[in-house]
């Protein structure tokens, strides 16, 4: 689905689509007013064939017209001032229902950490949530954080951008109405794959989205004693920035690969995430991704099969 802000599912984008609405048809009709004048002076005051050549009656300078030309425009851009004052407003004043879904969303060079703290989950790159209706809505808050440095969160279909910027915590919220993927990405440029720094939201109906939690809050699915690939991911430098629950990997500054085989995406979006382009990622992520701070392990080809089988498992 291509994310486009004139197909809101979601109270903030609904009120961005209006506004979009109002500051197209006021500046559209200012456009109409001008071309029209512009129109009529050209056809009633252009030159004629009988035209002697010589210089019409020249008029300097007045005061009426002056005024009018800086009062009208200064007027109508107090007007946009004012509504898109109100619209943010409105938007962010927004205060938090004690039963809102609590998301917290951390920016990475090129990925986006998910959290739930009140359930326990971390994921990446994919924000599911419950949706709601006219009747009861299902507002999902989200606290946006930067582990590096500026970024830009930004779902159109569900809500305006907010920047997420390091050492400082942004809020915004958004309240799905229809199930269906969603996608946005980051729109601050962040390094040499912003461009891959996409996201999705899984706007799921509210059983759904309670199987999904139960799912991400399980450990994970293979033993890792028994599990030769496990054993060899344990032995490399891979867990030092991912975490398996309930194995030795805990790193934190890659993504949560706890339940990596729920996710439909590589690398933020890079690749879907298929058991092919699984162990090409593992192989050489630069190849992928120019620049992913992932560096290749340099496995062999039974060791990429051992330790893909192994992630294969992570579901
Ligand atoms: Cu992160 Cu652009």
């Amino acid at each position: 689905m291509t994310p486009s802000i004139f197909e809101p599912v979601s109270t903030p984008a609904y009120a961005i689509r209006e506004l979009a609405f109002f500051v197209l048809g006021l500046t559209g009709a200012v456009f109409v007013v001008v071309t029209a004048l512009v129109v009529y002076t050209l056809v009633r005051f252009g030159r004629r064939r009988d035209d002697d050549g010589s210089e019409p009656p020249q008029v300097y300078g007045s005061a009426r017209i002056e005024l009018a030309w800086t009062v009208v425009p200064f007027l109508l851009v107090v007007i946009l001032a004012l509504v898109t004052t109100r619209y943010i407003y409105g938007i962010e004043g927004r205060e938090q229902p004690p039963e809102a879904l609590e998301v917290t969303v951390v920016g990475n060079q090129w990925w986006w950490e998910i959290r739930y703290p009140k359930l326990g989950i971390v994921t990446a790159n994919e924000i599911h949530v419950p949706a709601g209706d006219a009747t009861r809505p299902a507002p999902a808050f989200i606290t946006l954080q930067s582990a590096d440095v500026v970024h830009s969160f930004w779902i159109p279909q569900l809500a305006g951008k907010m920047d997420v910027i390091p050492n400082k915590t942004n809020r915004t919220w958004i309240d799905p109405r229809k199930p269906g993927v969603y996608v946005g990405q980051c729109a601050e440029y962040c390094g040499v794959q912003h461009a891959w720094m996409l996201l999705r939201v899984v706007v799921q109906p509210r059983d759904e989205f309670d199987r999904w939690v139960a799912t991400q809050q399980a450990a994970a699915a293979s033993d890792p004693a028994t599990h030769a690939g496990a054993r060899l991911f344990a032995s490399l430098a891979c867990i030092n920035c991912h975490t398996v629950r309930g194995t030795p990997a805990n790193g934190v500054f890659g993504p949560d690969l706890t339940h990596l085989m729920s996710r439909h995406t590589l690398g933020a979006g890079v690749a879907r995430n298929t058991p092919e382009k699984l162990r090409a990622w593992v192989e050489d992520p630069e190849a992928m991704k120019p620049g992913a701070l992932m560096p290749p392990m340099k496995l062999s080809g039974d060791e990429l099969t051992q330790l893909t089988a192994y992630l294969l498992t992570l579901r």
